[in-house]
């Protein structure tokens, strides 16, 4: 049968085999989704091994092998041409294998399920790495009205908008953003901030006034960042957990050829954080 798996260092956490799992119930395709420790600084050598299997048709990748696999593969999508990184690897029959990032997309159709984004909606995404970087193409593709990117270190934030030749991009320091206090209707934190709970230096007054607030980081309760939102009465708030189902999804859609649903899954990982 088909095998797939995931990539990651650490990868112990991974929910990455469950969701797939019961995205190939759900499709009724047979195949196997195993997670793999990835060795850092031998991440092709790991790469090369899956595949030198027959029935390895395809992997994702995770933190922090993202950007080496961009390298290791023999052609780009565009999404992953824009994102400089890589989460989704298939492949092909000329024998080389595609790169693909299908994490904007996953954070798009989450942020359209819950109703937070809109075609003339301004965007405030907080961070300038990886997460963000990965997400500013398919969001400029929505056709937004403004999308800022504030970052600790400005000239990260502004030398990720010149990557995009975009009048809609500014990059801005915490700074600029807290004495503008604009009216956004969608705040994205990009950074893993909430990880090590802490908060990025956003003012509460741009907070609170905010429509929406969307972390891209999951854990059983609140993350500090949603909490703080809804102590400063955000009403529409949401964690990653769709965002990490949503790529999900679009990868085995690349994969399979078939589009799995969302819902069922999204649903029961939530019971089981
Ligand atoms: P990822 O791939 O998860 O985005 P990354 O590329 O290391 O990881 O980027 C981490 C992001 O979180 C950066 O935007 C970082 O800001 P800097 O570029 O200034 O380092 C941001 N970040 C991390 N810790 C932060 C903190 N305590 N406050 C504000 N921003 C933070």
């Amino acid at each position: 049968v088909d095998r797939y798996a995931v990539f990651g260092n650490p990868i112990a956490q991974s929910k990455s085999p469950t969701i797939h799992q019961l995205f190939a119930l759900q499709t009724e395709q047979d195949l196997t989704y195993d997670k793999i420790l990835g060795q850092v600084g031998g991440f092709s050598a790991s790469l090369a091994g899956f595949f030198a299997d027959p029935y390895a048709k395809g992997c994702n990748v995770t933190m922090p092998f993202k950007e080496d696999a961009a390298n290791w593969v023999t052609e780009l999508s565009p999404a992953a041409q824009a994102a400089g990184a890589v989460n989704t690897i298939s492949r092909l029959d000329n024998g080389g294998f595609r790169g693909d990032n299908t994490d904007g997309q996953g954070l798009v159709v989450d942020l359209e399920n819950q109703q937070f984004l809109f075609a003339d909606s301004n965007v405030l995404l907080i961070g300038a790495g990886g997460a963000a970087k990965g997400v500013v193409l398919p969001l400029l593709q929505k056709g937004l009205a403004s999308l800022d990117i504030v970052n600790r270190t400005q000239v990260k934030a502004i030398s990720l908008c010149d990557r995009f030749n975009d009048e809609r991009l500014s990059g801005k320091s915490f700074e600029q953003v807290n004495r503008e206090a604009k009216h956004y209707d969608l705040i994205v934190n990009c950074t893993s901030t909430s990880l090590q709970n802490e908060l990025p230096p956003l003012s509460e007054e741009v907070i609170s006034r905010a429509e929406h607030i969307y972390d891209m980081v999951y854990q059983s309760a609140d993350t500090i960042f949603i909490a703080k939102a809804k102590q400063l009465d955000v009403k529409k708030t949401s964690d990653g957990l769709g965002m990490l189902v949503g790529q999900a999804a679009y990868s085995f859609f690349l994969w399979r050829g078939v589009m799995p649903k969302i819902q069922p899954v999204l649903d029961k990982l939530r019971v089981q954080l």
